[in-house]
């Protein structure tokens, strides 16, 4: 191992990373196919986690790739501002009309990031457009990763991301508990059967602010970047049944639940809560071009359509919302999600992972085996001296062994792309496996 970074790799800061530790040893890639990355030495990494849950169906496919470079020969840009252009619409028409009955409306982000942030703003325009303005605190969750922008680390609710910031959060933010508890809900199966109740700390959280100062609660319908924490059976119900109660608006954030993840186009039509607003992002393009955004309930875009009509109705937007390369990659992306049934494939898949990753339990330090739609997580006991490096050496031995996983402090997870077959989901567990019985 090389005790001092190698010159060209000193220039870029790499986001999440421990840049000095991944200079000395450096994973890089320079090309992908379907279910793999190859190195530049050669070597073949299977996908275990959809690049970074976005990757929906497999790299570089033949023909969102197509699609991408037809655009370019097309229109590069246009702004979005008072001009569009027609993939805009086109993709905007498909999102709606595929999305569960009554999103009739979709703005257009950049990334997840984005599209928390703009979430988060259209629900306090909302209610002080409708004069009750009065509604402006926002309710996240404890574990919750909605983004870095300031919205998101907010109302997110993982410690790391938000205390070097600590001065700069937005106030009136409350948090509901998270769900996770391994002295009820270890080795669950799906959903599990433990933690309803914890939805009503919602109604802790109005008796003390009043809901008459409450906007919205944002959460994950599976916290996905916490390390796959289900949502416990009952629970997002509960919530949703709380915010109509008091007139709060409930906002899922499906940046990574949707698009297949959970074997359908978002998690409404598995799991029967409706949302008041849904952001997303990495599976709309299948990660090939960045693109972001909310879809709302009409009511919510009918309530800013007032007022005379040459007069911008929200001041918010961003200079490639709904680049026509994003919304190229978008629209393929639908045709090959519907043309392949790769939702279809996801939920036909999800009961081979799920019992891939339940054999796991009984391997060295495992505490915990969870699983819900096509992503799995395995949560190892930290080392008593350094939290989070079982994690990663985890994570560098799959690399080094050709798969790539993610951790999460010291939880491994894992959310392949839609087409993976079961022999590779058995393979991706298989160096799970190994590794496990490899690093100490
Ligand atoms: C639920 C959720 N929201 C928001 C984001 C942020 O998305 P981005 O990294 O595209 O800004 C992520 C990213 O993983 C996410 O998982």
């Amino acid at each position: 191992m090389p005790d001092t970074p190698a010159p060209e790799l000193e220039a870029l800061w790499l986001p999440f990373t421990h840049n000095r530790l991944f200079k000395k040893t450096p994973r890089v890639v320079v090309r992908a196919e379907g279910m793999h990355y190859y190195t530049a030495e050669g070597r073949k990494i299977l996908d275990g986690l959809a690049g970074l849950w976005c990757s929906a169906a497999g790299h570089n496919h033949p023909r969102i790739v197509a699609a991408v470079k037809a655009q370019l020969d097309v229109l590069d840009y246009s702004p979005p501002f008072q001009t569009c252009h027609d993939k805009a619409f086109e993709l905007a028409h498909a999102l709606t009309a595929a999305a569960p009955a009554g999103f009739d409306h979709v703005f257009f982000t950049n990334s997840g990031s984005e599209a928390c942030d703009t979430a988060l703003k259209i629900a306090l325009a909302w209610h002080r457009a409708r004069g009750d303005g009065g509604r402006c605190r926002l309710i996240g969750r404890e574990k919750g990763y909605h983004g870095v922008g300031f919205g998101g680390i907010s109302v997110g609710g993982l410690a790391a991301n938000r205390k070097a910031f600590a001065t700069a959060l937005l106030p009136g933010v409350d948090h509901l508990p998270h769900t996770h508890d391994l002295r009820h809900m270890a080795f669950s199966r799906g959903q599990p059967a433990w933690g309803a109740h914890l939805a009503d700390e919602l109604e802790r959280l109005v008796a003390l602010h009043d809901a008459s100062t409450i906007a919205a609660v944002i959460v994950e319908p599976m916290q996905g970047s916490a390390g796959v924490i289900v949502p416990p059976v009952g629970y997002l119900e509960r919530l949703r049944e709380i915010c109509t109660r008091h007139g709060i608006l409930l906002i899922f954030d499906e940046v990574i639940t949707g698009f297949g993840r959970l074997g359908t186009l978002f998690s409404p039509e598995r799991m029967g809560v409706m949302p008041d607003l849904i952001t997303f992002a990495k599976g709309v393009t299948s990660g090939v071009v960045p693109l972001g955004g909310v879809l709302v309930r009409k009511g919510i875009y009918d309530a800013f359509m007032t007022g005379p009509e040459h007069l911008v109705e929200f001041f918010h937007g961003y200079t490639y919302s709904g680049h026509p390369l994003a919304c190229a990659a978008g629209l393929a992306a639908l045709d090959v999600y519907r043309d392949e049934d790769l939702f279809a494939r996801s939920r036909a898949l999800e009961p081979v992972l799920e019992e891939a990753i339940h054999a796991l339990r009984g391997e060295p330090n495992v505490i915990d085996v969870r699983n819900f739609g096509l992503a799995a997580a395995v949560e190892l006991a930290p080392r008593p001296d350094a939290a989070s490096k079982r994690g990663m050496e985890v994570f560098h031995w799959c690399f080094d062994h050709g798969a790539m996983v993610r951790y999460t402090g010291d939880t491994i997870a894992i959310g392949p792309p839609l087409v993976a077959s079961p022999d590779d989901i058995e393979a991706l567990v298989g160096t799970i496996r190994q590794a496990l019985r490899h690093v100490p």
